[in-house]
């Protein structure tokens, strides 16, 4: 594999970024921090969506333009990721101008295909969604689902882009892919969404909404926000509708994954698919559907006042680095599957397994070897490890489990390989081995782990990558060494640990010394 190509979806900006919003970054980077360590050529795209007829309500309502409400609340997002060391190569919004001429462009080539055409149109359109239902889709109440509010009959002269040619070209391609859409289980959901799809709406008038991209040819017909938002992926690297794309378009499209929210899924392996179809385009390779965040297992939402954002998280414990709150939602949940933020569950699992089980490791480690060998690592420790095994065997979990997006399932084996060097520790007791006098064994086992730690830092760094720095550096270790190139042998003989240098690399949460620090 040489090069590696994720996005994240591109969050509306009519609000503040919540953990949710997140999570998905957070999972995003930690997927592509991994492939870093094992492809050449890495691209991450991330951005906002910014059009539409909620950011144009959201901002008159306050009484100032839609581009200077989009204006702020963008750099929340791009604040929020910056404090969460979330390392994206590229930050798209819907309003930058290369974006919007390429949309313009990709609209007019499906207007000449005669895969967008025009048609009058009476519907049910839920503001919230930005999208129209169809009555089977409303409560017994006749309100949106998710919104719990009443679609507005708009009856208009729209574009449609023909869904329904792609269609059966969909389900075969979904079906001779099991691992197109991840987790496979929601395949079968999509399945059965495709039964039922119709021709989309892809335009509103823009006497209705004006805050979009107008349609070249008719700029009185607003380009409606699927085309638009979806079509960041091609727009962001440079894709040419009709001339030449830009190098950096043809070096990494397809996408090698499309993380995005279970709740938009439909858009992503439907609508997305056929337009890029509908463009001649290859399709990316997977596309994955991540579950909710919950607060205390309820539903973020706003009415319910529990909204947390990531910024405030870091605050209220005062960590100085994103690292543990990156390593806890990043481990939240199954593949696919729904995780939960708890402060009580936070604080316990990242004091449990970053402070107590992995820096306490490396630290009394390192301490061990300082205090008996004034920390040289002697030819004669160099003998057998017990532990290389195994550690390379991890490597080759962590991998895999990173070949399928089972970003959770990859830390647990992380963290299985500390708790067996940690037992590798109780059952040879270094100290008593000093005291017995047995100093080469001594040494061996503490450079045995130390071999170990340098894994272990390489395989941690895409969810900690700060706590990941500071114990390769401890250790001596080079972090950029790539996953396929990892001996657990980087520690050479007459390799010198600096003794001014050892200090824990994370601190409980609740420790003495990190209130003292606040
Ligand atoms: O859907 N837990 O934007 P958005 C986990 N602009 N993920 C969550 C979440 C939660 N509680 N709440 C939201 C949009 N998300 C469109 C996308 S892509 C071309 C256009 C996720 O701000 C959600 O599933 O409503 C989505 O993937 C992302 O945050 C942005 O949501
Ligand atoms: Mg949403």
């Amino acid at each position: 594999m040489t090069k590696f190509y994720t996005t994240t979806a591109i969050d509306y900006v009519n609000g503040a970024p919540h953990i949710g919003h997140a999570y998905e970054k957070i999972l995003t980077d930690v997927i592509y921090r991994h492939f870093t360590q094992r492809c050449e050529n890495t691209y991450f795209l991330t951005g906002t969506d910014e059009h539409g007829i909620k950011i144009q309500k959201t901002a008159g309502e306050k009484g100032i333009s839609p581009k200077d409400f989009c204006d702020m609340n963008a750099q929340k997002f791009i604040d929020a990721w910056k404090a969460l060391d979330v390392d994206y190569s590229q930050f798209i919004r819907t309003t930058d101008k290369q974006h919007e001429e390429i949309v313009q462009k990709i609209f007019k080539k499906l207007v000449e295909k005669g895969d967008i055409y025009k048609h009058a149109y009476t519907g049910l359109y839920c503001s919230g969604c930005e999208a129209f239902l169809s009555e089977k889709d409303l409560t017994e109440d006749g309100l949106c689902p998710d919104h719990l509010k009443k679609p507005e009959v708009v009856e208009e002269e729209n574009y449609f882009f023909k869904l329904t040619k792609y269609k059966d070209a969909i389900i075969k391609h979904i079906k001779t892919n099991p691992d197109f859409i991840v987790p496979a289980f929601r395949a079968n959901e999509v399945l059965n969404q495709l039964e039922n799809i119709e021709d989309i709406s892809v335009s509103r008038v823009k006497s209705n909404v004006s805050w979009g991209i107008p349609v070249l040819d008719n700029p009185e017909q607003v380009i409606y926000v699927w085309i638009d938002a979806l079509s960041n992926y091609i727009t962001a690297i440079g894709y040419n509708p009709d001339g030449e794309s830009d190098d950096k378009f043809k070096n990494l499209w397809p996408a090698d994954v499309q993380v995005i929210g279970k709740d938009i899924l439909k858009f992503h392996s439907i609508y997305w698919i056929a337009i890029l179809m509908a463009l001649d385009l290859p399709l990316p390779k997977h596309i994955l559907a991540h579950g909710w965040i919950t607060i205390d297992q309820t539903k973020m939402s706003k009415s319910l006042g529990n909204v947390i954002s990531p910024t405030s998280v870091l605050e209220a414990f005062n960590l100085e680095i994103p690292d543990p709150l990156r390593y806890y939602m990043a481990s939240s949940a199954p593949c696919g599957k729904d995780g939960n933020y708890s402060d009580e569950d936070f604080k316990e699992k990242v004091n449990a397994h970053l402070a107590n089980s992995m820096g306490n490791l490396l630290n009394r480690t390192l301490s061990m070897l300082v205090k008996y060998f004034d920390g040289d690592i002697k030819p004669e420790f160099l003998g057998k490890n017990e532990l290389k095994n195994q550690a390379l065997e991890t490597v080759k979990a962590v991998k895999h489990h990173f070949d399928y997006f089972e970003v959770q399932e990859a830390a647990q084996k992380i963290i299985e390989l500390v708790d067996i060097t940690n037992k590798y520790v109780t059952d040879n007791a270094p100290w008593t081995l000093a005291k017995e006098g047995q100093m080469d064994r001594c040494g061996e086992v503490l450079t045995n782990v130390l071999q170990v730690m340098t894994v272990i830092a390489s395989l941690i760094y895409p969810y900690c990558p700060n706590i990941a720095q500071a114990m390769a550096e401890q250790l001596g270790y080079d972090i950029k060494t790539k996953l396929d190139d990892i001996t657990c042998e980087s520690l050479k003989a007459g390799h010198l640990i600096d003794k001014e240098n050892i200090k824990p690399v994370f601190l409980r949460m609740d420790s003495e010394l990190a209130d003292k620090k606040k």
